[in-house]
C-alpha cells in the first residue's frame, strides 16, 4: 500500500518512560509523590546553569548558533580533543538515533545486551537492520566475549553502555580495550557513558582514553544526569572525525536550543556542583544498596546513580504497592526482568520515604 508506514516500523515498541509525578498525583490523589524511577540529580541543577537560562530567557526568538561553537570549545578543552571530534545532540538519545541512520543500511546487523538501553534497539528497528541481543552474564555485565561471537560480516554497529542502564555495571579496562582492539575495524563500536561523571572506579576505561591511544571508538555522553539537565536535552558524541563528519550530515541544524547550550556550558564550569552531585550519589547508592539487601534482594555494584536488585520473586505488586505509597521506581519487566527492580539514587529524604513505604509493602506481602 503506497499509504502504509514502513513496515519495520511495527518492531518499534513505544519507550515507556518513568510514571510522571503529575500522573501519580492525579491517580492516587497523593500529592508529595517521590520519584526514583529516571535516574535524574536529586540535587537539581547548578545555580550556574539557572542564572544563563534566566539570562538568555528573552532571546528565544533568535536561532541557536547551529554549530554550538561555544559549547563544543568548551567540551574541546575538557576532553584534548579537536571540536571536528565532537558532536552535539539534543539528548545522547538524539545521538543513537542519528548513529543508526548515518551506519545501518537494511540487512545490516546490530550487537546489543540484554537488559540494556532500549534505544539502541530502536535505533537497529528502524533502519531494518538485524538486531542480536546478546544476555548479560551471571553477573549483570556485559558479556563481551559472547558480543565478540554476534559479530560478522553484516555488523555495523555494537551498543555497549558503560555503566550499563539498567544495571549501573561496568566491563573491565582490560577485557574492553582487547575488545575494542580486535574489532574496531570490523565494526563501529559505541560506548555509551551516560553516567561517566558518577564512575569512580579505576577499572573504567573510557572512550576518550581509547579515542586519545588513536583507538576507533565513539563515544555517547550527556548532561541529563551528573549535570541534572535532563529537560533541556543536550547530549554529545566523540569519535574519529571521519565517523563525527557521518553523523554531522545527518545532524538537525539546530538540534541544541539556545537555553541548553548556555546552561551546558555553565553546568561544565560548576565543579562545586559537580562534587556535591557525586557525593549525593555515593551516599545515595550506599544507602539504597543497604536499604535493599536488608529486604533480601540481591544488590549488583552499581557505577551509575540508581541500583538494580533482584528479589526470589515477580516484582510487578511491590512497583504497584510502592506507587499507591507515592513511591515511583522502575519495575524489571520492561527490561525482561520481572524480579527486578530499578531504583535510582534520591535525597535523604526520599530514600527515606523509600525505605519506609518498601518495609510496610515487604510486611504486608508477608503477613498475605
Ligand atoms: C545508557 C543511557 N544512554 C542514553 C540515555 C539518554 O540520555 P539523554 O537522552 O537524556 O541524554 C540514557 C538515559 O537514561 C541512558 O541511561
Amino acid at each position: 500500500m503506497p499509504t502504509s508506514p514502513r513496515s519495520c516500523l511495527a518492531n518499534l515498541k513505544p519507550y515507556s518512560p518513568g510514571k510522571p509525578i503529575e500522573e501519580v498525583q492525579r491517580e492516587f490523589g497523593i500529592r508529595d509523590v517521590v520519584k526514583l524511577a529516571s535516574n535524574e540529580n536529586p540535587l537539581g541543577p547548578s545555580p550556574r546553569a539557572v542564572q544563563a537560562i534566566r539570562e538568555l530567557a528573552d532571546r528565544v526568538h533568535l536561532y541557536p548558533d547551529a554549530a554550538a561553537a561555544d559549547l563544543k570549545d568548551a567540551l574541546s578543552r575538557r576532553l584534548h580533543l579537536p571540536k571536528t571530534q565532537i558532536c552535539v545532540g539534543n539528548g545522547s538519545d538524539e545521538l543513537i538515533h542519528y548513529l543508526g541512520v548515518s551506519f545501518l543500511n537494511a540487512g545490516d546487523s546490530v550487537v546489543a545486551a540484554t537488559p540494556s538501553f532500549v534505544r539502541y534497539y530502536a535505533a537497529a528497528h528502524l533502519a531494518d537492520a538485524e538486531l542480536r541481543l546478546v544476555p548479560l552474564d551471571g553477573d549483570a555485565k556485559h558479556d563481551l566475549a559472547a558480543m565478540e561471537a554476534a559479530i560478522d560480516d553484516t555488523t555495523r554497529l555494537v551498543f555497549i553502555a558503560n555503566p550499563n542502564n539498567p544495571t549501573g555495571t561496568i566491563v573491565s579496562g582490560a577485557d574492553l580495550r582487547a575488545f575494542v582492539e580486535r574489532n574496531q575495524d570490523r565494526c563501529v563500536i559505541v560506548l555509551d557513558e551516560a553516567y561517566h561523571e558518577f564512575c569512580e572506579s579505576d577499572d573504567y576505561l573510557t572512550s576518550s582514553t581509547l579515542l586519545e591511544a588513536g583507538h576507533r571508538v565513539i563515544g555517547l555522553r550527556t548532561f541529563s544526569k551528573t549535570y541534572a539537565l535532563a529537560g533541556l536535552r543536550v547530549g554529545y558524541l566523540i569519535g574519529p572525525q571521519d565517523w563525527v563528519e557521518a553523523v554531522e550530515r545527518v545532524r538537525e541544524p539546530f538540534n541544541v536550543n539556545v537555553l541548553a547550550q548556555a546552561a551546558a556550558i555553565a553546568a561544565l564550569d560548576d565543579e562545586d556542583h559537580l562534587r556535591k552531585s557525586m557525593e549525593v550519589n555515593r551516599r545515595g547508592i550506599e544507602r539504597l544498596s543497604a536499604i535493599l539487601q536488608g529486604q533480601g534482594a540481591k544488590v549488583y555494584e552499581s557505577h551509575a546513580n540508581f541500583v538494580w536488585a533482584e528479589f526470589p520473586f515477580e516484582t510487578a505488586g511491590l512497583c504497584h504497592a510502592l506507587l499507591r505509597r507515592g513511591v515511583v521506581i522502575r519495575g524489571g519487566d520492561i527490561f525482561g526482568c520481572p524480579n527486578c527492580i530499578r531504583v535510582s539514587v534520591g535525597t535523604d529524604e526520599e530514600l527515606q520515604r523509600f525505605e519506609q513505604a518498601l518495609e510496610e509493602v515487604m510486611k504486608e506481602s508477608a503477613r498475605a
